[in-house]
């Protein structure tokens, strides 16, 4: 006989207390957040899977490195230490920190992005797409159509249609097209995966242009687990050297070193162009710090570069999205619809399916995620119409094809017995879906609204 399970490669240090709550008092919580869960008190939830984004468990190799934080304005060790670990793990020449991946969008979307560019991404991830539009550019999703459809088992729905890219290329010439954005894994489509092969392909027509492309490399060691998986001729790599495979075919990559990194703050831009390292040099400084810290610490900057070695080990790996393909198929099991394949950071509930009563207007995703806090005080988190948003031009809403509730794992947090909690607790709300109104916004704030935004039970 061989065993087939795995366990988790650590074993626990120090705890953090979990608080319990009453139905009465979740009701009331949700609705002075305006049926909005960004809107909740931490304190007022048991079961946290808001985001994977800052709330991983740091190791205790990252919390001595915060030990370790050589505090200088200029020239800090710890940058070096963390340039040393971007080159050795992502193979990217030069480092630019930032405090998170969107101010790493901010400064390249400044850079390259001139008003009328185009911008082709395999979808659109909020932060993203709203630099480039600051920027001036538009967007334009070249992804393939299974990303689109929760139902289609794809094993690479990350991936860019080409002939979708090529069309692009052909209507607005290459001269508009500054880069193309590639996210791995696609955040947005459900943290789904993009094929090296695919990747390839990218790089062969890019080049052909002359035309960049930019890493969204925020969950790049989840994608190339994935490959590793999924993907003729990878079983036997590593993920660190999928990892490095995959930078290589690009020009530079934005980081939100709060996912993969496993640090509570901290990101970058990395690029290989000395021009483009130039001007973010410049302009970090005006919006972040001087070029060796970018608006984090030192022992922000020690704590990634741990963080950065330890996220594309296999056996970290291995455990980090097992746990996720556990409760997915435990949700499954429980005739939940979700979207599949299960992706790298969470589960991703089909809305539509799950309240086929409700319009898209009034917000399914919302709603559900709202009486999935008042059943068990579990967050997730809209990823649906509201997150969407409008057209910066027309003003008008997005109608997203996926809406979806997002449960999203943290790294090195929660217990398998954790996630048999969060599947029941989705069964039992499940279970009396019929029932369940929609909601109505009642307050819209004006840049990616999802965050702030509020709204009433409809009558
Ligand atoms: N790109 C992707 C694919 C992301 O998922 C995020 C953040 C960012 C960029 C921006 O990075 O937050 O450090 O500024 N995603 C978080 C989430 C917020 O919950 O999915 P940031």
């Amino acid at each position: 006989m061989e065993r087939s399970s795995w366990a988790e490669p650590f074993k626990i240090k120090m705890v953090e207390l979990l608080k319990m709550t009453t139905l009465a008092e979740r009701k009331k919580a949700i609705k002075e957040a305006g049926y909005n869960t960004f809107l909740l008190k931490s304190k007022d939830v048991y079961i946290d899977l808001l985001t994977d984004s800052g709330t991983s468990a740091m190791s205790d190799q990252q919390w001595s490195g915060m030990m370790m934080g050589d505090e200088s304005y200029a020239g800090s060790e710890n940058y070096y230490h963390l340039e040393d670990a971007v080159k050795k793990y992502y193979g990217y020449k030069y480092l630019i920190p930032t405090h998170q991946g969107r101010a790493a969008e901010h400064i390249i979307s400044k850079i390259m992005i001139k008003p009328g560019d185009i911008i082709p991404g395999n979808m659109y991830f909020t932060t993203t797409r709203l630099h480039q539009e600051l920027a001036g550019g538009t967007f334009i999703d070249v992804i393939v159509d299974e990303a689109h459809d929760p139902e289609s088992m794809h094993p690479f729905k990350g991936n860019i249609d080409i002939q979708k890219l090529t069309d692009v290329i052909k209507k607005y010439g290459a001269k508009k097209i500054p880069y193309v954005c590639v996210a791995s894994t696609v955040n947005m489509a459900g943290g789904q995966p993009i094929s090296m092969e695919n990747l390839k392909a990218v790089r062969a027509l890019t080049l052909k242009h002359g035309i960049k492309i930019i890493h969204d490399m925020t969950r790049v060691a989840e994608n190339a687990w994935f490959i590793q998986q999924r993907e003729k001729g990878y079983a036997k790599k590593s993920v660190a050297a999928i990892v490095k495979e995959t930078c290589s075919l690009t020009d530079g990559g934005t980081m939100s070193a709060k996912k993969d990194a496993m640090v509570n703050i901290g990101g970058f831009l990395a690029v290989n162009d000395w021009d483009i390292f130039e001007e973010a040099r410049n302009m970090v400084v005006v919006y972040e710090g001087l070029h060796t810290y970018g608006g984090l610490a030192g022992r922000d900057m020690e704590a990634m570069a741990i963080g950065i070695a330890e996220s594309v080990s296999d056996a970290h790996m291995n455990a980090r999205i097992g746990q996720v393909l556990y409760l997915g198929d435990k949700l499954i099991d429980f005739g939940v619809p979700i979207v599949q394949p299960t992706g790298g950071h969470g589960i991703f509930i089909d809305a539509k399916k799950f309240l086929p009563q409700l319009t898209q207007d009034q917000f399914p995703a919302q709603t559900l995620a709202a009486e999935l806090y008042v059943e068990s005080g579990i967050r997730s988190m809209e990823r649906g119409i509201v997150s969407a948003g409008r057209n910066a031009k027309t003003g008008k809403n997005y109608y997203p094809k996926l809406e979806l509730v997002r449960l999203t794992i943290p790294r090195r947090v929660y217990t398998q017995a954790h996630m048999d909690v969060v599947a029941e607790s989705v069964a039992v709300v499940h279970h009396r879906r019929a029932k369940i109104k929609g909601l109505k916004m009642v307050y819209e704030p004006k840049y990616l609204r999802f965050f702030q935004a509020m709204f009433e039970p409809i009558k």
